[in-house]
């Protein structure tokens, strides 16, 4: 069968031969990129912004920030007098000290990254909360990092249970109302009165510095910690993936919630200078294309459902906007269509290239790099310096076009490097061979291109958005009308999966549709409504092994029409 193939656009690139350097690239040659290798003193918030403040960028614009209410912009050296006032107040009034978990919890807004970059510069460990979760989310992730400060908003300190978190000591609320009580914080007014003037923490390359809850098939979330070495990988990739130039204005459309929104919502833009643009609020196709217009945006980061979805709202719409800006488009979250590709390469003159990684990997680890051909529905190859392969379940390297487990050789800089409290389940990543198994399986071809064909777990990817089914299925086990439970991924051709629940009922409850509604809502407003199933089916029971445990391949067969397999396990 003879591969479609997206040849080379002719440009200035970053990264000009990809063979050639991915043959002689060594990680430490990056290091020289940072002030770190001079005065031997590290802090990625410093090299993110102060070095550039205090160069030549000074005054170039490192934030434009837009919302419903606020149009803003924020210059490299306000961005260090905003972020050092930050972590006087988070210091000073929250008593943050080196490796404490500082968590925020709020939608997009100028603040949210003041906040972000001041806890790192005070040498504490940020947890990002997406703003759409609820109370039962939030007290997991708090509880199991013992975290000890709180940035969050009026409008979201109601699902913050703050008398069942003993360790959390100070609550800093951005604007509007302040509760009286001593551990609340307005965090507004003590920036305004803070020095601009802040004395970096200075950290160890292996120091904490992000710590992303995500979810896996079986547990609740896991803490994935980051270290400030992840910065080397970042700003890399950043340069030859995102291929970030001097005059780039860049914009990621993740939430910081989500690592996407934090490795290329934050550091890698900034850790190469480039002007990022950040847009609060939700999507809607002709907000976007305005973006892209107003800002004259050149390198856009989205993902896969996003462009479904701009591609469902058709044609028409694109034509009304000047979109002639874009250099540069790039994917992640999910499998990329070829028939994305192909419409992206009609709307906007442009190829979209998918990237391929996770939480865990803290940067991008497979890519289509812009100096690269694309065959359409393929990741691409290994970032240079990182080496991937598909293996067997006992670590051993298979031949291309054997499909396998997707893995990586331990030791690339950005890798996590604990799960948060649990040493168990960092060890159960990794196999003999030193290889990290990513939970996704795929094949090579011949020419070391890395094709994605599903996740080996029953991890859902629903809209580019990652939820473990045991934590759906608990949340609606806590339904007084619930007796079993069982979550699957359904596929669908705009969001890649639905999260589809099989529902066991009580002794005396009518399967009825108002009943469905009310067990969605149960869990949108307890869990977060991302996590909502979307469809939900009444059975009289559901299939479990003997010890108990519901069989989610059998609903997923159920739901795909597909044969169940071996059912030996399955109780009677
Ligand atoms: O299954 C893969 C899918 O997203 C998973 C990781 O999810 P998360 O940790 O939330 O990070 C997402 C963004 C970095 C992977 O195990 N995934 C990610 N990128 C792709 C993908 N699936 C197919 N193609 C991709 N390009």
């Amino acid at each position: 069968m003879k591969l479609e193939t997206l040849t080379v656009r002719e440009g200035n690139y970053n990264l000009k031969d990809y063979d050639e350097l991915s043959a002689s690239f060594d990680w430490k040659e990056a290091e020289n990129h940072f002030s770190w290798s001079e005065t031997g003193k590290i802090n990625i918030a410093y090299e993110a912004i102060d070095r550039h403040a205090e160069s030549g960028l000074k005054q170039k614009v490192a934030l434009y920030y837009r919302d419903a209410d606020r149009n803003e912009k924020y210059t490299f050296e306000e961005m260090k007098e905003y972020t050092n006032k930050a972590a006087n107040v988070l210091k000073t009034a929250g008593g943050v000290e080196k490796g404490d978990r500082v968590f925020i919890f709020m939608p997009r807004s100028p603040e949210l990254y003041f906040a972000v970059l001041g806890a790192i510069k005070a040498g504490a460990i940020v947890g990002p909360l997406f703003e759409a979760f609820m109370e039962g989310a939030v007290r997991d992730r708090l509880a199991d990092s013992s975290a000890k400060v709180l940035v969050t908003t009026p409008e979201l300190i109601d699902r913050v249970p703050v008398n069942e978190l003993p360790a959390l000591e100070k609550v800093f609320i951005v604007g509007g109302s302040v509760p009286s009580e001593e551990k609340y914080v307005d965090f507004n007014a003590k920036m305004q009165e803070a020095d601009t003037a802040f004395e970096i923490e200075w950290m160890n390359l292996e120091d904490g510095m992000m710590l992303h809850y995500t979810s896996g098939s079986t547990g609740k979330p896991k803490g994935v910690l980051h270290v400030h070495r992840a910065m080397v990988q970042q700003y890399m990739t950043a340069k030859w993936v995102l291929d970030l130039q001097g005059n780039d204005v860049y914009w990621c459309t993740a939430d910081p919630g989500w690592v996407t929104g934090t490795s290329y919502g934050i550091f890698g833009p900034w850790l190469t200078g480039t002007t990022n643009v950040i847009v609060g609020g939700r999507f809607k196709p002709e907000a976007w294309y305005q973006t892209i217009e107003d800002y004259k945006v050149t390198v856009w980061y989205s993902a896969p459902t996003a462009f479904r979805m701009l591609m469902g709202a058709g044609d028409e719409v694109v034509k009304k906007f000047d979109l002639s800006s874009l250099r540069h488009i790039i994917s992640v979250g999910e499998p990329l269509n070829p028939e994305v590709i192909r419409w992206g390469a009609k709307v906007f003159d442009r190829r979209i290239h998918d990237t391929w990684w996770m939480t865990e990997t803290g940067a991008m680890v497979i890519c289509n790099y812009p100096s690269m051909d694309i065959r359409p529905g393929s990741m691409g190859k290994p970032v240079p310096g990182v080496k991937a392969a598909i293996v067997d379940d006992q670590g051993n390297e298979l031949p291309p076009n054997r499909m396998g487990n997707l893995a990586i050789k331990k030791g690339w800089p950005s890798m996590m490097v604990a799960i948060w409290n649990n040493p168990e389940k960092y060890e159960s990543y990794f196999m003999p061979g030193g290889w990290y198994v990513s939970g996704d399986s795929a094949y090579m071809d011949e020419d070391g291109y890395f094709w994605f064909q599903g996740r080996v777990d029953d991890v859902i990817m629903t809209a580019g958005e990652r939820v473990g089914p045991f934590e759906v299925e608990s949340k609606l086990i806590e339904h007084p009308a619930v007796t079993e439970a069982g979550v699957i991924g359904k596929p669908d051709p705009v969001r890649g999966e639905i999260i589809k629940a099989f529902v066991a009922l009580q002794e005396g409850y009518e399967p009825t549709e108002e009943l469905k509604e009310d067990i969605r809502q149960f869990v949108k407003t307890g869990l977060a409504a991302h996590a909502a199933p979307r469809e939900i089916e009444f059975r009289d029971k559901l299939p479990k092994t003997r010890s108990g445990k519901i069989m989610r391949r059998v609903l997923k067969a159920w739901e795909l029409d597909l044969p169940t397999g071996d059912l030996s396990t399955m109780e009677d």
